[in-house]
């Protein structure tokens, strides 16, 4: 390879290079990434003693944030758009050691690309060398405290160990924590006020009555922080959400059908006891979703509909979008705010042939939506097509009921 080719390879970036451009890329790619690995140790140094700690966090959706084919075909489409030039934004809270580390945003890029990246994405080093939040800032900013050896926790009586110092910080028990990441998303600044991820979560009954948002994300147990260390408490590391029992806590149901002869109509309270806003509005094609489906006779679907919860943008030019990147106005806002009842009435033709019918109502987590061509990009990109789990709905909390037909 001559020097030219070798500059350009360089200065272009890797995918524009051929092989031997390629392997010179890799080779200092992994010398970028080892740099990065010495002011953020990787996750793999910490569960040679945080066994538990690590277990629990390996399942959470937090150890796959930039392993996802949906994150991985966003990325690309906001790379490629017009406002893509920052190309570290979405890493600031996916990955957020490229805060540092600004000068190798390609490696993150790459890895993010490639869909089994070895480089961490949200791990136990982005978050334990926080050393403060800046809530001024919109979104508030962490501040890192790199060069040391000191990790920060939620103990003041930690046990001292060889690998690291530690320093009791009363950020890891309070919201703020996690808010840098969670409350809105620069790249979707347009919007104004309505760039709100929670919602007005401080003004809640639970947060007025002392939750943070580890009370019910982080749950506390009894058990080792430290392999072989004596049992104390700790914080459950699997951050419950989408995946987990919290979900049964989500949500209540209130169903009331009125057979009226020929009519019927089925009135659904739906109490969010989420104490922000449910869904949260990032990624923006996230919804929620209450389906009713009436079975009459040999149970068969005899009407169904659905209500769903969520926002839908703009763009510039005025066409929808599911990129908020892209998006300059809420369409729709359906999005159930802190701990809101909403009611929603059904009325259908009261089902024929049968002296009962079921009536059958059900609150999940919507699929992924969006055009065509866009959930063709992620089939293509998952190793499991269209068996991804991002294609399926997860159940949140479901009703049943059997109801006669006669007076
Ligand atoms: C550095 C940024 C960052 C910080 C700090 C952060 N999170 Fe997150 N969190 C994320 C990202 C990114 C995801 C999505 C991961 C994915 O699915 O790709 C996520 C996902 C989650 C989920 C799963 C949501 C779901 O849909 O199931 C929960 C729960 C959660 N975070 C809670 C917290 C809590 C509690 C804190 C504070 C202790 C916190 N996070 C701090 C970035 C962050
Ligand atoms: C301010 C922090 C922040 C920024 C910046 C951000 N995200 Fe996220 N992202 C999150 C959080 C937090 C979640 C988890 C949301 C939840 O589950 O409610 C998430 C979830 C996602 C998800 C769904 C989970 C997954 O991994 O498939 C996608 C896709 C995604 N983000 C793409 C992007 C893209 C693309 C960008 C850049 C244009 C971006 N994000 C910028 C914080 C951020
Ligand atoms: C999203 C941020 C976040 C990530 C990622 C994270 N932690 Fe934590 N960790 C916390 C918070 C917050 C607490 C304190 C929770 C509390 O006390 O309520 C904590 C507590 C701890 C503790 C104290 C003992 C215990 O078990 O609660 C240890 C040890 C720990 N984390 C290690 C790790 C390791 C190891 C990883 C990676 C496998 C990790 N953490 C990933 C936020 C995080
Ligand atoms: C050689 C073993 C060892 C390794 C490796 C190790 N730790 Fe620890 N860590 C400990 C011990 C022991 C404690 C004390 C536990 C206690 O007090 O109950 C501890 C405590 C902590 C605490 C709590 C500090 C406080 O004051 O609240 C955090 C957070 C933590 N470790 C994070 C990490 C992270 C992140 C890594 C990887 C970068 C890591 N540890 C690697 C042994 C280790
Ligand atoms: C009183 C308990 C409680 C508190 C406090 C709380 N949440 Fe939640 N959160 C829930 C419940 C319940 C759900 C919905 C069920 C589920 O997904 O498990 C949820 C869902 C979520 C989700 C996933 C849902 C989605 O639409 O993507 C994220 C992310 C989240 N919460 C972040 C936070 C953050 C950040 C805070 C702090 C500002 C917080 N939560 C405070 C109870 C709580």
């Amino acid at each position: 390879m001559d020097v030219l080719r070798l500059c350009a390879c360089i200065t272009v970036g890797l995918l524009a290079c051929g092989s031997g451009g390629w392997a010179f890329a890799q080779a200092q790619n992994a010398g970028s990434q080892a740099t990065i690995e010495k002011t953020f140790p990787h996750s793999n140094k910490c569960k040679r003693c945080h066994e538990r700690v690590y277990e629990e966090w390996e399942t959470s959706p937090l150890a796959k944030s930039i392993h996802s084919p949906a994150f991985r075909v966003s990325l690309e489409a906001y790379i490629s758009s017009a406002g893509g030039k920052d190309k570290a934004l979405c890493f600031r809270c996916h990955a957020p050691h490229v805060r540092e580390f600004a000068d190798h945003v390609e490696l993150f890029v790459e890895q993010a690309k490639v869909g089994n990246p070895s480089l961490d994405g949200v791990a136990c080093s982005q978050c334990h060398l926080i050393k403060q939040v800046d809530r001024a800032k919109h979104p508030p900013e962490p501040k890192y405290e790199i060069g040391g050896k000191t990790l920060y926790g939620p103990y003041k009586d930690f046990v001292q160990n060889l690998a690291h110092q530690s320093m009791e910080s009363n950020l890891f028990q309070k919201s703020d924590l996690c808010l840098n990441c969670h409350q809105s998303v620069p790249s979707a600044m347009n919007l104004g006020k309505a760039n709100d991820l929670l919602g007005n979560w401080d003004q809640s009954r639970a947060v007025k009555s002392g939750k943070e948002c580890q009370t019910c994300h982080m749950p506390q147990q009894v058990g080792e922080s430290a392999n072989g260390e004596k049992k104390r408490t700790i914080a459950n590391h699997s951050f419950p959400g989408r995946i987990g029992k919290l979900r049964q806590e989500a949500a209540k149901l209130d169903v009331q059908t009125k057979v009226d002869g020929d009519k019927t109509t089925v009135v659904v309270k739906v109490q969010s006891l989420v104490p922000h806003n449910l869904p949260a509005t990032h990624p923006a094609w996230a919804s929620v979703v209450l389906d009713l489906e009436i079975k009459g006779k040999n149970l068969k679907t005899v009407f169904s509909d659905k209500r769903v919860y969520g926002r839908t943008y703009v763009d510039a030019k005025g066409q929808p979008t599911i990129f908020d990147f892209e998006a300059v106005k809420v369409a729709h806002d359906t999005v159930l705010k802190p701990e809101e009842t909403r009611e929603e009435t059904f009325t259908f033709p009261t089902p024929k042939d049968t002296k009962t019918f079921d009536v059958e109502v059900g609150l999940s987590y919507g699929p992924l939506n969006g055009p065509a061509t866009f959930l063709q990009r992620v089939e293509a990109e998952s190793s499991q097509g269209s068996q991804d789990p991002v294609f399926q709905p997860i159940e949140i909390v479901k009703r049943m009921e059997n109801v006669p037909v006669g007076k």
